[in-house]
């Protein structure tokens, strides 16, 4: 039998993750942590310097609001991300971020980053809300700060963590595993930051053969911070609403820098401009159809209703904007050809920052983008709450920020606490606060972070946790070694076996069930109750045999627990997708038996998976506006 040495680690606060959000908690918890002699670890399945989503670098920080140079209010920043998720959002959230992440973004360019300045020495703006970075190494920046506030030896990399330790009703620690050496890890907690960021690869990609596990969300966030968050008993909210980005297709390059900073329209086979064409369509989504920008979903469902009539290919025309921009340079030769390669250059360095397989995809296709259009195309769903999407855990807000009617509802003593005791979330893991990005999460993380060392100094106990729980959890988290081990030799070929299922397989099955079935892109994003219904008895069977899960080795061991994650994200995305009997975000979804948006359906779809008898719980939260 599989059994590795153990590791204890006895800390005060525990950051799992160490991304954005992660990082934000590290330099955070650091501070209060010293004043208040208490211990700090973080832990991350792979290297600081280039994990999480911000791994190959960004082009943009796409939240800065500006307050203190008097940019925009904080009402300015509710109304976008309100708007933006069609009326659904925690307002107090989001405001508590979206009045601490300027100070992330100074930090950011303290540490080093380099934020395009113009001449005036102001901010260079993708869009209202965005600063335009050189970024390729905005990551190791970030966790370079972060790495020297915690101390490297309270850091574990390369630790995959599998699954929550209770202590009843509060959390107690984690536990994980080593991905490079037979190690079992045991990390005991009086407080846990969750930051394991969201979740792709639960949808079958667009991406097959030679480009197969191509996506636009990083490969290596598997739906970790959902599964922990589940099973450790913790309210989860818009577990509906995924994330379906519009990128340059096959190597999801980004769009934003194209529409924003370069104006440019997308058109469709025969020229037309989907955005004015369909604009009607735009009057059944009211009032978010009429509000400026057009809601991402909505701009996705005018772009999808072409496909779906066959009125494809959709082109970025980037030809044409750049044509545009370098228009009034057009008398002078020589500023013209200075302006066309400086247009040339921000297009290139707009990939190479941040999706280098799109520039690969340009060079190995002959792409100039200043002669000829790109092909884009709405990507599969993810679930990211950061961004469009709005997935996570249900987190108490700020108290500062609550009025009279919201209290009771959005708030319970520590900002950024999920339900459970001592659990916290930020970033990807928190939910219903859309539109925070790489800034907004390393905000988060900074304002969760602090709230967890109060919490630590308010209920300053040690986790208590059976070492009989410990000792069956690793067994159960090391079964599928002993799986691979005994029954490998029992077929000619490893990957078909009736003993068991490898992780591969495992993922192609959730992918298809979720794709055709829950609204992928096969079904054109579309579903149903009894579409639902019939992926829900599909994913009991697959439940079912994620106890034949078998691993070679350590890192298909990995990849074992990694669909396990994802199978549990996936079945709260059924489950709620089920529960809400509305379209409400047409172009991320579509119910085909309730086409519509609905009054009544204007509350937060929250679920809560019982720890005690495993039976899911659906619940109605309210939404109430705090600002105009
Ligand atoms: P991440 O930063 O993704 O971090 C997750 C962390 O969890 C990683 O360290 C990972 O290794 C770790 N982890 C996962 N599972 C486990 C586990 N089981 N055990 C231990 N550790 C685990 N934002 C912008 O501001 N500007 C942009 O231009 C921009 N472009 C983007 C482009 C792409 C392709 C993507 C995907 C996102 C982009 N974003 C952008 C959004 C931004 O990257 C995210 O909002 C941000 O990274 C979220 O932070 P996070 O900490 O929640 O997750
Ligand atoms: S990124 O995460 O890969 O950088 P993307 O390039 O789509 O995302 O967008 C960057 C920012 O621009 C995000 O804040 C997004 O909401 C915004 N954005 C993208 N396209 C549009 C558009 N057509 N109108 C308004 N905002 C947009």
């Amino acid at each position: 039998m599989a059994n590795f040495e153990t590791i204890t680690v006895k800390t005060d606060l525990l950051i799992v993750g160490g991304g954005m959000a992660a990082c934000g908690a590290a330099v955070e918890a650091a501070y209060w942590a010293k004043k208040n002699n208490l211990k700090v670890t973080l832990v991350d399945k792979a290297a600081m310097d280039r994990s999480g989503a911000v791994a190959m670098g960004l082009s943009a920080i796409n939240q800065y609001v500006g307050l203190k140079d008097g940019d925009n209010t904080l009402t300015d920043y509710v109304q976008y991300v309100r708007n933006d998720l069609m009326g659904v959002t925690r307002e107090d959230v989001v405001a508590n971020i979206a009045r601490h992440v300027d100070g992330s973004v100074h930090l950011f360019e303290k540490w080093g980053l380099p934020i395009w300045i113009d001449a005036d020495g102001k901010y260079v703006h993708e869009g209202r809300w965005q600063l335009m970075i050189n970024g390729e190494s905005y990551k190791v920046i970030v966790a370079e700060a972060a790495k020297n506030a915690m101390g490297i030896d309270n850091i574990y990399e390369r630790v995959f963590i599998t699954a929550p330790l209770m202590d009843g009703d509060r959390v107690a620690g984690a536990v994980g595993f080593s991905v490079r050496e037979e190690k079992f890890y045991v990390f005991l907690a009086k407080a846990v930051m969750v930051a394991m960021g969201g979740a792709v690869h639960v949808f079958k990609p667009r991406s097959a053969g030679e480009g197969l596990g191509r996506a636009w969300y990083p490969p290596w966030n598997s739906g970790s911070s959902a599964y922990f968050t589940l099973k450790a008993g913790a309210e989860m909210t818009c577990q509906e609403v995924r994330f379906i980005p519009v990128r340059f297709k096959d190597a999801y390059g980004p769009v934003g820098a194209w529409f924003l900073l370069f104006k440019s329209r997308a058109t469709n086979g025969i020229g037309e401009n989907y955005m004015q064409t369909r604009a009607d369509e735009l009057q059944k989504w009211v009032p978010y159809g009429k509000v400026k920008p057009v809601p991402a979903n909505l701009r996705n469902w005018l772009m999808m209703l072409d496909v779906m009539e066959g009125k494809g290919p959709i082109f970025m025309r980037t030809e044409e904007a750049i044509g545009n921009l370098a228009e009034q340079y057009k008398d002078d030769p020589k500023a013209y050809k200075k302006k066309m390669k400086e247009l040339e250059s921000e297009a290139w360095e707009d990939f190479l920052d941040m999706t280098i397989s799109q520039a690969l995809l340009w060079a190995a296709t002959n792409v100039a983008p200043e002669e000829k259009s790109s092909e884009i195309a709405a990507a599969e769903p993810y679930f990211i709450g950061s961004h469009s999407g709005a997935s996570g855990a249900w987190v108490s807000g700020p108290e500062d920020l609550q009025n009279d009617k919201t209290k009771a509802d959005y708030f319970w003593g520590y900002p950024n606490m999920t339900t459970v005791n001592g659990l916290f979330a930020a970033g990807d893991a928190s939910g219903a606060s859309s539109h925070k990005f790489s800034s907004g999460s390393h905000a988060e993380g900074r304002i969760g972070a602090k709230a967890a060392i109060k919490f630590i100094l308010d209920n300053n106990t040690e986790p208590n946790v059976d070492q009989a729980v410990i000792d069956g959890i690793k067994k159960e988290i090391l079964a599928p070694l002993d799986r691979f081990a005994e029954f490998s030799k029992n077929s000619t070929d490893p990957d078909i076996n009736p003993e068991y299922i490898r992780p591969k397989m495992f993922m192609f099955r959730l992918q298809k069930i979720m794709d055709e079935y829950a609204g992928g892109v096969t079904a054109q994003f579309m579903t149903s109750k009894a579409m639902l219904e019939k992926g829900m008895s599909l994913l009991d069977f697959l439940k079912e045999d994620s106890e034949k899960l078998a691993a070679e080795d350590l890192h298909e061991l990995m990849r074992a627990w990694e669909n396990v994650h994802r199978m549990w994200q996936a079945e709260a995305h059924v489950r709620t997708i089920l529960f809400r009997e509305e379209t409400r975000w047409p172009g991320y979804y579509y119910r085909s038996d309730f086409p519509s948006m609905k009054n009544d359906w204007k509350v937060f779809a929250n679920c809560k998976w019982n720890v005690a008898t495993g039976d899911w719980e659906m619940i109605k939260r309210p939404i109430h506006q705090i600002f105009a």
